[in-house]
């Protein structure tokens, strides 16, 4: 479905960030008590997560799990987990039971994917289904930690290769971002939620976002991204619009 694109100052991207989540918070949760969503790191964590605790959200209901992480312990700068526990899930007062993190420090990374796609299936079904999931994008057009691959023309090795019934979590060994070892979601995973948000900031994801937004013929993951999600809200500076 074509996306909804809002293009501006940072201040206006914030307000609709804000307005989009508690209004999906509060039409999922007037279905039931439950409100499952998925965390991005990097600088859209930094720019949208300290609004998050002053929303109009029952946050005591609220499942939070990831879209990435990073192979690094739960406190370390490169978390994403310490990142978003810092700006969103403390100040919040989210319940220790309603986080999930993915668990980057073991030293097994797909015994961390297989325990981290355990816990999704068991709080969001199988295929899990996410009510939210927010995800930044790389110059390379990367969302979560699915790069781009040349060997499959653009689209990431992992996605490329994709079937029904996979596991929605899977270990990245080569990432081309650091840290190289990452655990991520699927891009179906990514796809068949409710909603994604992707959001992006700077000159520098221009080309990336042009091409997922009006190149047919893109297929970055981020393209794929908004080409499958059924509902999806693209945030980007003037910069990353190539407004200026
Ligand atoms: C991560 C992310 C990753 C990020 C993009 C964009 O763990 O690094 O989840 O997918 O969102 O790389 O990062 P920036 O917005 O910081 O450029």
């Amino acid at each position: 479905m074509t996306p909804r694109l809002v293009a501006g100052e940072m201040v206006e991207l914030q307000r609709t960030f804000a307005s989009t989540f508690e209004k999906q918070a509060a039409e999922v949760m007037a279905r039931r008590e439950k409100f499952i969503i998925a965390l991005c790191g990097g600088s859209v964590a930094a720019a949208f997560f300290p609004l998050l605790p002053s929303l109009a959200v029952n946050w005591t209901h609220v499942e939070v799990f990831w879209v990435d992480e990073r192979a690094v312990p739960p406190t370390h700068p490169e978390s994403n987990f310490a990142l978003a526990s810092r700006l969103f899930l403390v100040p919040a007062r989210i319940p220790a039971e309603r986080i999930h993190r993915m668990h980057g420090e073991l030293p097994d990374l797909n015994q961390a994917a297989r325990r981290a796609a355990d816990e999704l299936k068991a709080v969001a079904g199988d295929p899990p289904l996410l009510d939210l999931a927010i995800v930044g994008v790389g110059e390379d057009g990367h969302v979560a930690s699915i790069f781009p691959s040349e060997a499959t023309g653009g689209v990431a090795t992992a996605v490329a290769h994709e079937r029904m019934g996979d596991p929605p979590v899977l270990a990245v060994h080569d990432s081309p971002k650091p840290p190289v070892r990452r655990l991520t979601l699927t891009l179906s995973v990514l796809a068949h939620s409710s909603l994604v948000i992707v959001a992006a900031f700077g000159a520098s994801k221009a080309d990336a976002l042009r091409g997922a937004i009006h190149g047919s013929g893109s297929a970055t993951p981020v393209a794929e991204l908004l080409r499958r999600a059924p509902a999806s809200l693209v945030l980007l500076d003037r910069e990353a619009a190539g407004l200026s």
